[in-house]
């Protein structure tokens, strides 16, 4: 070897020991990595700092990224100060809180609730609909049932908090979806262990004042989640109609197939719903997306969403890009 070659193998052997995971965030907000970035666990909103935290202590303990997004979630589902998610979420317009979760695994596998009521942690109940039955959905009565059969213990989700918002809501009863409303919403985790497997799960009381009955993207596979292990993980949040009329998580987890970079992903997701829905600009949509690299992205269509990553070297917010300008 001659004395340049060796002097360059010395930094390259250099650098990877002092940084065995050379990430940067790049001019457009993708997280890129020159080795594969493990574990890694990505969340939206600010809520998504303390789902992270959770989710850590599982993946830096060589658990698995469905335990750590199962784990991560509940944490704002069970915060009763969190008017968009489980327990202290608004309620729909008849005073009903109505919950919608979903996961998936590494190897296909998903499980989903929706219209769930009287249940705190709706992502546990989903997650066993997905490891003790030959199902992926359960919805409203029989999800209970299924849940109380199965230990859970039913409560009443609606705080005061909650309860004196819709008293407020209901004498206009205007329904209008706020864009960013409180700086929170759903919230969508995904994560790659340190196997290298991708998970995701995606949890929300869904739009507030809603009509009863009405379920959004978040427990539906493949609009408010999607995972693909050879590939990588997309979740969703804001209004759901938008992000079904073009199954959102799906699309942007086949856009990173084809190639494109998570953040290129989401770009072009949103650009999918200004393209197909004439009302688009009324409302916000946020994606955000994992790759088998470890590598993050995410696009939204209104200012204001952020999502927090959490991996060895960062534990912060980062905000997205966005379309309307
Ligand atoms: N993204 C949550 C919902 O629309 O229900």
């Amino acid at each position: 070897m001659n004395k340049n070659r060796r002097s360059f193998v010395k930094k390259i052997g250099l650098a990877l020991v002092v940084s065995p995971v050379a990430s940067v965030l790049a001019k457009n907000n993708t997280v890129r990595s020159n080795n594969v970035n493990k574990p890694v666990v990505i969340s939206t909103w600010n809520h998504g700092l303390d789902a992270n935290a959770a989710a850590w202590e599982i993946l830096k303990n060589n658990g698995s990224a469905v335990d750590a997004v199962e784990a991560g979630v509940r944490v704002p589902e069970s915060d009763p100060n969190n008017t968009s998610v489980g327990l202290g979420g608004f309620p729909d317009r008849d005073g009903n809180v109505t919950l919608d979760a979903c996961i998936m695994d590494q190897h296909q596998n998903c499980g989903s609730v929706a219209f769930l009521q009287g249940i705190q942690n709706p992502i546990s109940v989903a997650r066993l609909v997905m490891d003790k039955t030959p199902h992926v959905m359960l919805v409203g009565a029989g999800a209970k049932s299924f849940a109380l059969k199965n230990g859970f213990k039913h409560e009443n989700l609606l705080t005061d908090k909650a309860k004196k918002a819709w008293q407020e809501w209901v004498k206009k009863s205007k329904y209008q979806p706020i864009i960013n409303v409180e700086n929170h919403d759903t919230i969508g985790m995904l994560a790659l262990d340190q196997n290298g497997n991708l998970s995701g799960a995606c949890t929300t009381s869904g739009a507030a004042f809603k009509m009863n009955g009405r379920v959004g993207d978040s427990p539906i596979i493949g609009a408010g989640l999607y995972v693909d292990n050879e590939v990588g993980a997309a979740t969703a949040t804001g209004l759901g109609e938008l992000v079904m009329k073009t199954v959102g998580s799906h699309l942007v987890v086949e856009l990173m197939r084809q190639g494109l970079s998570p953040n290129e992903a989401c770009k072009k997701a949103v650009e999918r719903i200004a393209e197909k829905l004439d009302d688009y600009k009324k409302y916000q949509v946020g994606f955000l997306a994992l790759n088998k690299k470890g590598e993050c992205g995410s696009y939204c269509i209104q200012k204001g969403f952020n999502y927090a990553w959490k991996d060895e070297k960062n534990e912060k917010l980062v905000d997205a890009e966005y379309w309307v300008k």
